[in-house]
């Protein structure tokens, strides 16, 4: 029976998710023990340029992997030929290879494509995809999978309440003092089983108005991109349904990650666990250290951004 009447619950808007008809679970690390385990892969090829969370559903499932190599188009160095019962993980890197994903799609069999850095990137038919919806917005955990692999297993459904403390925190008190709880908040989601994404987390993500945000971080990203492609190694080209979750500044110049940290603009390093997996000769150990991922979410207005550009051009 429903309740009804007695006190308020946290008010939400009632819209639409943005991916309704996924599947919905708790996080993109656990969409992809769905896909292993509704396939039955044997072996994964991962991309060295990624982070080490992927690894959790690998290890659990006692499944081989193997790494590959990306180019500096971020594109696959592809060598192996995969056998039936073997799937390769290509990243979205940073939301800005969609037309990549297109391509690999057609050509790649048992592709499964890591959208956590794309929210908005369509899904391709017949492409297991997931997404993490933390990556692009202000949920804890939940996640989205598009597979026709079916798991007839009954999952749990989540319960976030007490991952929430860190958004809490930096509205009231601010982010410095919410970092801590974004720390422990973001390790909780470790080694959890697969469950369905809780009723909180899937409130809020009907509350989000998902046309402001594709709006603004396009206007952001073109702001950014036209005064910094000049100067930036890496050249991409966005295709025109992307979304970008960050703009990904490639520079020789190390002390600008610092100079960004030193005026309140919180720069993440994608992924520390590079530095150890790979060797410094490699082109991703380069990248996790020379790539810059410019913040250019629905919270930065022209000011903002224009003050990132500044920071990096004066
Ligand atoms: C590229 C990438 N894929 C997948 C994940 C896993 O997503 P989740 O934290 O929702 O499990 C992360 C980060 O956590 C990530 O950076």
């Amino acid at each position: 029976m429903n309740e009804i009447g007695g006190y308020f619950e946290l008010e939400l808007r009632t819209g639409n998710e943005y991916h309704f008809n996924a599947i919905k679970l708790n996080s993109g690390r656990n969409c992809l023990e769905y896909i292993l385990r509704a396939r039955g892969y044997k072996k994964i090829y991962i991309p060295y340029f990624t982070c080490d969370v992927i690894l959790e559903p690998i290890n659990k499932l006692g499944i081989l992997y193997e790494f590959y190599s990306i180019d500096k188009q971020l594109d696959p160095v592809l060598n192996a030929k995969l056998e039936n019962d073997e799937a390769l993980l290509y990243t979205n890197y940073f939301g800005i290879k969609s037309a990549k994903v297109i391509e690999l799609s057609s050509t790649i069999k048992n592709l499964i494509i890591d959208n956590s850095q794309a929210f908005f990137s369509n899904p391709i038919d017949g492409i297991d995809t997931f997404y993490s919806a933390r990556k692009f917005f202000g949920v804890p955990d939940g996640a989205y999978l598009y597979t026709t692999a079916v798991l007839e297993d009954e999952f749990e459904v989540d319960k976030s309440f007490e991952r929430f403390s860190h958004l809490l925190k930096r509205i009231d008190l601010g982010a410095s003092k919410g970092f801590d709880d974004f720390r422990k908040n973001d390790s909780n989601l470790s080694q959890q089983p697969i469950k369905y994404m809780s009723k909180l987390t899937k409130s809020l993500l009907c509350n989000i108005d998902y046309e402001f945000v594709r709006e603004k971080r396009i206007e952001n990203f073109n702001l950014l991109h036209s005064n910094l492609s000049d100067v930036n190694q890496l050249n991409f080209q966005l295709s025109n349904d992307s979304v970008p979750m960050v703009y990904p500044y490639l520079t020789d110049r190390f002390d600008l990650r610092q100079k960004l940290i030193d005026n309140k603009i919180y720069i993440a390093t994608y992924w520390p666990n590079i530095l150890q997996w790979c060797d410094e000769n490699q082109i991703e150990y380069f990248f996790t250290n020379s790539i810059v991922p410019l913040p250019l979410d629905q919270r930065f207005d022209f000011d903002s951004i224009k003050l990132i550009i500044d920071l990096i051009l004066l």
